[in-house]
């Protein structure tokens, strides 16, 4: 073996001491593994996206997020908890940086809930802790999610998405009411949950 030349006269090292050209092969070993299950995994990624034909969650509704606030379905006095001809509640929600709007909606206990939310700026997060919601809203498509809740509670609702440096405040507010006085409700106090 040829030493190097900045070592000439060659001693034993201590005990403990690992030479240097046993490490450089650990660690380009190391190396090679690390970078295998990083390209291994990218493979994962790319070949189940286009062989499961990945997209946005929901039915991939797409939306003009110009519009939200303005015109069409996320206008603003069609936003909140509205109730459809056959008892079912639908709730449409705007998330933008940072809150949902509304920020409180209330919803009747006991009937089925369509929540649709559409994006304004960036990716959101919904989720009610304890339940089957939880979804990304994606700017441009409507993310709906189906639920069903079986008694009264109050829901905090964080967004559990990294949308800005405003993230950690983005929280809104889902009261479920029974059926009966979700019934009494004024439909500014179903979107706003105003006493
Ligand atoms: Cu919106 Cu995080």
């Amino acid at each position: 073996m040829v030493e190097p030349s900045s070592n000439p006269s060659p001693q034993p090292l201590p005990d403990g001491i690992v030479p240097e050209h046993v490490i450089a092969r650990t660690e380009n070993l190391w190396l090679t593994v690390m970078v295998s299950m990083l390209v291994v995994m990218m493979a994962i990624i790319v070949t189940t996206g286009i062989l499961g034909a990945l997209h946005p969650s929901s039915n991939v509704e797409v939306v003009d997020p110009l519009t939200l606030h303005l015109r069409g379905e996320f206008v603003e006095s069609n936003l909140g908890t509205a109730i459809e001809p056959d008892g079912s509640a639908t709730v449409r929600l705007i998330a933008e940086q940072y809150d949902f709007v509304p920020h409180c909606v209330q919803v009747p206990a006991g009937t089925p809930v369509t929540f649709r939310l559409a994006s304004a700026d960036v990716i959101h997060g919904f989720l009610l802790p304890d339940t089957n919601v939880n979804a990304m809203v994606v700017p441009g498509f409507v993310t709906e999610v189906r639920a069903h809740f079986d008694a009264a509670r109050d829901y905090d609702m964080p967004c559990h998405e990294f949308c800005g440096y405003g993230h950690h405040a983005m929280w809104a507010h889902v009261s479920v009411v029974p059926k009966e006085r979700f019934a009494n409700l004024t439909p500014v106090e179903r979107t706003s949950c105003a006493p």
